[in-house]
């Protein structure tokens, strides 16, 4: 399958590309590297034949146009976002432009390359997004594939007892039974194994953070300005 993944030099992008290109797929990796990029992280996949990276900005509707004409993909995956809710108190717009404006431009671009396809039925468009979408949850309680969008004004309930973290919610929790049960999906670390090896991977990898340390943002309390 050919693939166009946004964001694939971000967190969970670059996971998704390697992941693609280990189990056979080609790759198109589109990704404005803005402060959150970090090409390290494809860097084992940079060389393989079935990886290309594209440099562009999914606000830019022309470039979306090409890209799609050139490659062709069975599916886009759209990771490419502004995700770090911090920066989106101190600075909204960027967020607008490229989680509301730029998927909206991505959709279109997307919706017209399908039709221009002859609207095949297995096209996808996988948008991933966040559970942070369903507001906060109080002590109990999951969200689900029903659960109605309720984003929240980020500082509102957490300010005056969690100072650290001025723009989060309470508490979140998916309720996984559906892609259990219809996708067969299985963890396949615990929470506590997960934890353990992903601090020995921080240890195990002090150059591939300390080389992130000097960028804008990095490492300073964000989200206090309102
Ligand atoms: N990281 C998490 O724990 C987490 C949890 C739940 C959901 N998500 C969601 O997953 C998605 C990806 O998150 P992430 O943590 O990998 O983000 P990230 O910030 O690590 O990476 C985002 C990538 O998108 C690129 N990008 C930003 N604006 C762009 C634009 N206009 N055009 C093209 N590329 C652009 C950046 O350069 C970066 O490489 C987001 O929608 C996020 O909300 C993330």
């Amino acid at each position: 399958m050919k693939l166009l993944v946004t964001g694939g030099a971000g967190f969970i992008g670059s996971a998704v590309a390697r992941r693609a290109v280990a189990d056979g797929h080609q790759v198109v990796n589109l990704d404005a590297l803005t402060y959150a990029a970090c090409l390290d992280n494809v860097a084992e996949v940079a060389g393989n034949p079935n990886y290309t990276f594209l440099e562009a900005d999914i606000r830019d509707r022309a470039a979306m146009d090409r890209a799609l004409a050139d490659h062709a993909p069975d599916a886009v995956m759209h990771l490419a976002a502004e995700s770090h809710v911090d920066r989106s108190i101190d600075g909204p717009g960027a967020f607008i432009e490229t989680n509301v404006t730029g998927t909206y431009t991505l959709l279109e671009a997307a919706r017209e390359y399908w039709e221009g396809q002859g609207r095949a039925d297995s096209f996808r468009f996988h948008h991933i997004s966040t559970d942070e979408v369903y507001g906060s949850l109080g002590p109990t309680g999951q969200f689900t594939e029903e659960t109605p969008y309720d984003p929240r004004s980020p500082y509102v309930d957490l300010i005056t007892f969690v100072a650290d973290r001025p723009g989060h919610d309470a508490r979140y929790a998916i309720d996984p039974t559906r892609i259990r049960e219809e996708l067969n999906w299985r963890p396949s670390v615990s929470v506590e194994e997960g934890l353990e090896k992903t601090v020995q991977w921080y240890l195990d990898n002090e150059s591939w953070w300390r080389a992130l340390q000097n960028r804008d943002g990095v490492g300073k309390r964000l989200g206090v300005k309102a």
